[in-house]
Formats: structure tokens, C-alpha cells, sequence
């Protein structure tokens, strides 16, 4: 194990600090108590030196790993690499601290790429081992520096990376909202396939996808344009960009404008390989008319947007995500995304 620290640190959305800090409570209990938050960063100190192979567990996190500290400089940022990896190998993963709610902008992103990009090079001048630019495998390490945009210091953590968790540097894909999407739901879809690494071209090509809770349209849309056939369910209007659009390969877009729980009566596609919810209903009722929606489809692919609108609806994110373990495909897996408010994901595949 190279690195070891009394010191856990995570990264979230603006907003959900306290919905983490709760899940950690209830996890850890007495292990570890709050040290400081920021927005989107809150750190703990643990009562025993924790190594890397720790987990936080937490949905709500973004990323989270050991901290190392503050870094004033790149000399320093060297020397805690040095210490934590030695000869080992890792990715550098720079990303800022505060996200605004409709993502980090080019300006900001360019600045940090620069800058990681000047420390990658003195990493590798002072004889560290970083892998060469690209997401992570299961089992390798990343070190995390989390910039503070006044200062250009940063925190450094160190994770290691495995399916469960986000890929992307901070979590954070760099994903622009289409003017033209009838809704934000697109980012919630092209984020959760970029968590699952299944936003590569033509991935999920000629595939057809069941929607349940698909209006106005924004997931729908995402989905046309990377060639998959989407059969819709939802009372709700769709954007009239739908019923014209045409994907890759020809896919399209066809509407059951009935409430979920009245599918019984609609046959549904045959060959449905993913299946999409994004209802604004209780998480117990969502699950409902999901495990009935994926017994008669059985899909490959789950992809749900549980809306989690207290206090108490967050404290049973455990029970919701095992009730949608027991007829998910796959390992059952949970995370709060950038472009999520209220609301979690919870994805599965076979
Ligand atoms: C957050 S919106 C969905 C956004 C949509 N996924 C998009 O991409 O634009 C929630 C939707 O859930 C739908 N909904 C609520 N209860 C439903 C039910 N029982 N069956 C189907 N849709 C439902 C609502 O009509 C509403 O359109």
C-alpha cells in the first residue's frame, strides 16, 4: 500500500455537503469526525491512520480518497506524489474546487489543464511514474488536486480508481447542454454514460432504449443522437424536435403517452437493451415501475434518477438502492452526478 494518512477528503456538488457528511455519520460513525468544508469539499480526520485501500462510500461524493494536504506549490505537489506513489504508477487529475451549477467553463478548465499539464512535466522530470493521458483502469491510483480558484493551492488526495467510480478527472465531464435540448435530463443521460465509460462514439449505437418519465425530451434526445431508438412512456408533452429528428442508423423516437404504472396494457419492444427512468415521483414508486418495466424488458443497461427530496428520503438511499439490487442486471451502483439537484443515479448493467 503506498500511501497511508489520517485524513479523508471528498468532493461534491454545491448543496449536498451535508447529505455526505450524514452518509458518512452513518457509516463510519465515530471514525472519522468533519475537519473543514467548503463548498463542494469537506475533509474528515479519522481516529487511525486509514490506507489507500479505505472507502468512503459515499453516493453523494464525487470523488474521495486520503487527503494529503494543501499544496502552495508545484515543488510541493512533487514532494507528496514522491511520497504517497514512489515508484508506483498514477494519473494526475486536476479539477477545481467550485463548479458552477451549469458546469466549469472553458476559461477555467484551460487554466487548470495548463497548469496540471507544467506539473505532469515536473513529476516526470523528478523521476515519478505517471500513466500517459487517459481514463483509469480498475485498481490504479490517482492523485487528486483540487484547485482553489483564488489561490491556484490546492488540496491533494489520492483514490484508486474502480468501476464504481467516476473516471473523469473531479468527475467532471466536459459536457455543454446543446441549446437546442428540450431539457437539462440530456446532461443527466451524457453523465452517467461518461461515469460508466459508455459515452465512447457509437457505444450504444442501433440499441433501443424504454424511457420511463421521457418529457419534455432532454434524455430522449441524447440518447437519438448516439443512434439509439427510444420508446417513450410519459403523460407529459414532448418537444416537437422529436418527432422529426432521426438519429445515426436511423433511430427515432416513438411515444406511449400513458402513466407507467398503465403499461401493463401496451406491448412493449421486443429488443429493449437499456432501460431509462427519470420520473418525478417517491423512490419507492419509481422503483415499482422500474422492477415491472425490467421484468417484462429485462434491458442490459439501467439507468435511474432517484429524486431524493428530504432529509429522510436520503437517509434510506441504502434500502432504495438494495431494493433496485434485487432485479438490476449487474452490480448496483449509485451516484450523485454534476447535473443533479435533488436527485441521484442508479445504473446497472449485465
Ligand atoms: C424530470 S421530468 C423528466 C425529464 C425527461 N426525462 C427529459 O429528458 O426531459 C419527470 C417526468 O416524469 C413524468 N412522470 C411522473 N409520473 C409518471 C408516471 N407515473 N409515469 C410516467 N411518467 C411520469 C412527468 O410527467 C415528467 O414529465
Amino acid at each position: 500500500m503506498p500511501v497511508a494518512s489520517s485524513f479523508v477528503f471528498a468532493t461534491c456538488n454545491a448543496g449536498s455537503e451535508s447529505a455526505v457528511k450524514a452518509e458518512v455519520a452513518r457509516a463510519h460513525g465515530p471514525l472519522l469526525t468533519p475537519a473543514f468544508m467548503r463548498p463542494g469539499l469537506i475533509t474528515w480526520k479519522s481516529r487511525e491512520p486509514l490506507d489507500a485501500a479505505f472507502d468512503l462510500g459515499s453516493t453523494f461524493a464525487r470523488v474521495s480518497g486520503l487527503s494529503l494536504g494543501i499544496s502552495k506549490s508545484t515543488d510541493h505537489l512533487v514532494g507528496l506524489a514522491a511520497g504517497a506513489f514512489g515508484a508506483r504508477s498514477f494519473h494526475l487529475h486536476a479539477f477545481p474546487r467550485d463548479v458552477p451549477e451549469e458546469g466549469v467553463g472553458d476559461e477555467t478548465w484551460s487554466r487548470i489543464d495548463s497548469s496540471r499539464d507544467r506539473i505532469s512535466a515536473e513529476m516526470i522530470q523528478a523521476g515519478l511514474h505517471l500513466h500517459e493521458p487517459r481514463r483509469p483502469g480498475a485498481g490504479e491510483w490517482v492523485l487528486d488536486a483540487i484547485v482553489e480558484p483564488d489561490t491556484g493551492h490546492c488540496l491533494a488526495g489520492v483514490h484508486r480508481h474502480q468501476a464504481a467510480r467516476h473516471p473523469l478527472a473531479g468527475a467532471l465531464p466536459r459536457i455543454a447542454l446543446p441549446p437546442e435540448s428540450p431539457s437539462r435530463a440530456f446532461l443527466k443521460i451524457e453523465q452517467a454514460l461518461a461515469w460508466q465509460n459508455l459515452d465512447a462514439e457509437g457505444a450504444l449505437a442501433g440499441l433501443h432504449a424504454l424511457e420511463l418519465g421521457c418529457a419534455p425530451g432532454g434524455g430522449t434526445y441524447a440518447l437519438l443522437r448516439r443512434g439509439v431508438s427510444v420508446t417513450g412512456v410519459d403523460t407529459g408533452a414532448m418537444s416537437p424536435l422529436l418527432a422529426a429528428f432521426t438519429g445515426p442508423g436511423g433511430a427515432r423516437f416513438t411515444h406511449l403517452p400513458v402513466p407507467a404504472g398503465a403499461l401493463g396494457d401496451h406491448p412493449l419492444p421486443k429488443q429493449t437493451a437499456i432501460l431509462v427512468s427519470d420520473m418525478n415521483l417517491a423512490p419507492p414508486a419509481v422503483l415499482k415501475y422500474v422492477e415491472a418495466a425490467q421484468r417484462r424488458v429485462r434491458a442490459r443497461i439501467l439507468i435511474v434518477t432517484i429524486k431524493l427530496n428530504d432529509r429522510v428520503m436520503e437517509s434510506r438511499l441504502p434500502e432504495y438502492l438494495s431494493s433496485f439490487a434485487r432485479f438490476a442486471p449487474g452490480p448496483a451502483r449509485a451516484v450523485q452526478l454534476q447535473a443533479h439537484r435533488r436527485e441521484v443515479c442508479f445504473f446497472s448493467r449485465s
